[in-house]
């Protein structure tokens, strides 16, 4: 997969990127990383990308003409162009699961008070939102959405199954995860996960599971299709909640 970020600051990103599971994709070749500055595309003699906003009000608009050619030097026929912006759709597991099927993505930072809504209208596929709050410009944006997509490529984590366990995979919020010591300063590890014993390991982890995302986001639960053990594990616990109350 290629992914081509546009961009007023590249070296914001490419630091992040240099680190971990993500800077071993890129030097393993899984994925291509490249920064466009958009700020290169401007034909300004002082380089300027924004302007005053048509109508009055508040802030600064990024210009047209730029995020065009920023575009356009990227663009192939199998990209998918997406625009990070507060306005968009918003981000979740299964958009990054599709997004990481992609070939190639070209992702827009905005910055200021947006971006001349004429590209919105005519060059963008995708408006997508990372979640239902502002921040000042795209790039942290792009980089929850590259971090997500990047690790679902197939090879990028060191073990397949590494994924499909944890929080939001399947739908559901991950159990708790301990590791050494046995003892922490008086607070101890459940027994069952030092019994040995596979399936009640698994019983319990369903269970811890169903449990934590019936209590914090039921919202999931209400989108899941649940399988006959879900539902009646799901049961017990909405029965011993219901009892202590
Ligand atoms: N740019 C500013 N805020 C944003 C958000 N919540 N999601 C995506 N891009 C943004």
């Amino acid at each position: 997969m290629k992914i081509d970020i546009l961009t007023l600051f590249p070296t914001m990103l490419e630091e992040v990127f240099s680190y971990s599971i993500i800077g071993r994709a890129i030097k393993d070749k899984l994925v291509e990383l490249n920064y466009i500055n958009i700020r290169d595309f401007s034909e300004d003699k002082h380089k300027r990308v924004d302007d005053y906003p048509f109508g009055g009000g508040p802030g600064m608009v990024m210009k047209p003409e730029p995020i065009y050619k920023a575009i356009e030097s990227v663009r192939k026929t199998n990209s998918r162009v997406i625009y990070l912006t507060p306005k968009g759709r918003v981000y979740n597991q299964s958009l990054a699961k599709e997004l990481s099927k992609e070939q190639h993505l070209i992702l827009l930072c905005g910055h200021y008070e947006g971006i001349d809504n004429r590209i919105v209208e005519n060059y963008i596929d995708d408006e997508i939102s990372i979640g239902d709050y502002v921040l000042t410009g795209g790039e942290i944006s792009a980089m929850v959405v590259v971090d997500s997509v990047v690790r679902l490529i197939p090879g990028v984590l060191s073990s397949e199954e590494s994924f499909k366990e944890e929080s939001h995979y399947n739908g559901l919020l991950e159990y708790p995860q301990y590791t050494r010591p046995r003892v922490f300063r008086g607070y101890e590890v459940p027994d069952v996960l030092l019994s040995g014993n596979h399936k009640k390991i698994e019983e319990w982890r369903l269970y811890q599971s169903l449990k934590l995302t019936y209590m914090r986001r039921p919202d999931l639960i209400d989108k899941l299709e649940l399988n006959e053990k879900q539902k009646k594990v799901l049961n017990e616990i909405k029965k011993e909640i219901n009892t202590q109350k």
